[in-house]
């Protein structure tokens, strides 16, 4: 009989799962090792890499999981446990091997008192949800999912746009009446985009502001707008091109983008600013900017606003199903 999964450390077998991931996954989501360190490097998540490992030391199947620790919105840390993505080399599934990862997963997450398990959307995650691709791999991943309880919810996509090609609406925002200023953040802001971030965007988003500028987030890839009446800061923008120093979501497929790739998001506006076309603003801005910078082919990841950022060309590229099972 084939022996169980063991535990191994990610980063040591950075090489092999990574090949294991793209020669599963590689053409819709090349996979290569300075995201997947990063990934690894940047969370802080108590995390287990379950794998198959055979006898001439290949890895033949694996999965990473992983347990919340972070609070979510209502400042209380859910109990949600994460199957971060799970990969079994073609020639040797249907053998029972995912299922076996699975187990495992169960067993670690429930003596950490999870109660959910959700597919992808970890921090630092790959994947936002179940990567909703044509192809067999795919295919048995959502049945796969289907057998072990996971029920999927509202459709989530990643949208692109070429700069060099669509035009956008103009510069300026309809509606500020040239109230609000654009500006990258800059140190002296940070206590005021925090504050802004746990008030209005209180759990993920601020966690991973607080943890990018702690990480050496080039101060050019947080777009701010800040209210000239009072310096406050009303909106803010995450953004990405190919030399930023840490890579977003919006540049995780970069290989598949061409020479000048770039992303956005997420962006947020105050909850007391909105409606007034300050969003809009921002985003143009971060456009014009990211154009400037030479970025042509643009990924705006994780939404589920077609039209808000289909005003600036933007369309579906990638589609994902968020999903959960109990524990
Ligand atoms: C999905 C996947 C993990 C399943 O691995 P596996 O080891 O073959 O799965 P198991 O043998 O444990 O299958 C358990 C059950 O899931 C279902 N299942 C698995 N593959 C299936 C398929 N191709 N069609 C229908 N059902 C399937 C079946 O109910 C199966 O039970 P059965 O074999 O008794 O009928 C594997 O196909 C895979 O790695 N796909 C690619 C995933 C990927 O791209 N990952 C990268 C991003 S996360």
């Amino acid at each position: 009989m084939r022996p169980g999964p063991v535990l191994i450390e990610p980063e040591a077998h950075a090489p092999a799962l990574v090949r294991l991931w793209n020669a599963s996954a590689g053409i819709e989501f090349p996979l290569d090792e300075r995201l997947f360190l990063q990934q690894l490097r940047l969370d802080t998540d108590p995390r287990c890499c379950f794998a198959f490992v055979e006898p001439d030391g290949s890895i033949s199947a694996a999965a990473l999981v992983k347990r919340a620790s972070r609070t979510g919105p209502s400042g209380t840390v859910p109990a949600t446990g994460y199957l971060s993505w799970l990969v079994v080399d073609a020639d040797h599934r249907r053998q029972g091997l995912a299922t076996s990862l699975l187990n495992k997963a169960r067993t670690w997450l429930s003596s950490l008192k999870a109660t959910s398990l959700r597919f992808g959307s970890d921090h630092y995650h790959l994947l936002p949800g179940r990567p909703m691709e044509q192809g067999a791999g795919y295919k048995a991943l959502e049945a796969f999912l289907g057998k072990q309880g996971f029920v999927g919810e509202a459709e989530e996509y990643d949208l692109m746009a070429n700069l060099a090609t669509s035009a956008g609406p103009a510069v300026e925002p309809a509606g500020t009446n040239g109230r609000f200023v654009y500006q990258p953040f800059s140190p002296d802001k940070q206590t005021a985009v925090i504050e802004f971030m746990h008030r209005n965007f209180p759990g993920r988003w601020t966690h991973e502001a607080v943890e990018a500028i702690a990480a050496g987030m080039r101060p050019a890839d947080l777009m701010l707008a800040v209210d000239t009446a009072d310096g406050a800061v009303a909106g803010f923008s995450r953004i990405y091109d190919g030399s930023s120093p840490i890579l977003g979501p919006g540049v995780y497929w970069r290989s598949l983008m061409g020479s000048n790739p770039g992303g956005l998001g997420p962006i947020g506006i105050d909850a007391s600013k909105r409606g007034a076309g300050l969003g809009q603003g921002l985003l143009v801005h971060c456009l014009h900017e990211l154009r400037t910078r030479g970025v042509d082919t643009m990924v705006i990841d994780w939404t589920d606003l077609i039209n808000f950022y289909g005003k600036s060309g933007f369309k579906v590229w990638k589609r994902y199903e968020p999903t959960s099972a109990p524990l």
